[in-house]
């Protein structure tokens, strides 16, 4: 590449690998948003009440309400620490300062101010992919919102 370098007040022309890097911002490659989560099948099949953690480590529990299927952000709205689903207390808890929130992600106990959120979803051809770009919160309304659920 070649680009302008400005040096000591004169411009001069500079060329050769190292100049396209040097000129670039230094910005954060950010991971993608849109995750697929794999069948619309393996969710329906899922029992009201139950969570589904295979998607953890992308920042999504997938969890299954009386007449839908939600996805819900693992990110607690205390201060983002990941809590941790407790299957016998049915309920996540975070290891930070001890918020909880109920298996549909309602805030409970300890410090978090507000519900987890729930990030978009879409069937794709069958498969769900959740964008979490797309937040719903609670407490704006907003869980009743199309994109925020799928119906089983
Ligand atoms: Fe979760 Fe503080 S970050 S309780």
């Amino acid at each position: 590449p070649v680009g302008w370098v400005s040096v000591g007040g004169t411009i001069v022309v500079a060329s050769g690998p190292g100049v396209g890097r040097f000129l670039m911002p230094n910005v954060l490659v950010e991971p993608p948003t849109k995750i697929r989560v794999g069948p619309v099948e393996k969710y329906l099949a899922m029992a009201p009440g139950e969570v589904n953690e295979d998607h953890k480590l992308d920042g999504i529990w997938m969890i299954r309400l009386e007449d839908r299927i939600a996805a819900l952000s693992t990110t607690c709205t205390h201060l983002g620490c990941i809590p941790t689903w407790l299957e016998a207390d049915r309920k996540y808890k975070c290891p930070c300062h001890g918020s909880g929130f109920k298996q549909d992600g309602i805030n409970f106990e300890g410090p978090a101010p507000r519900p987890l959120e729930r990030l978009k979803l879409t069937n794709f051809d069958g498969e769900i992919v959740v964008d979490k770009s797309v937040k719903f919160l609670q407490e704006q309304g907003q869980w009743d919102q199309p994109d925020s659920f799928l119906l089983v």
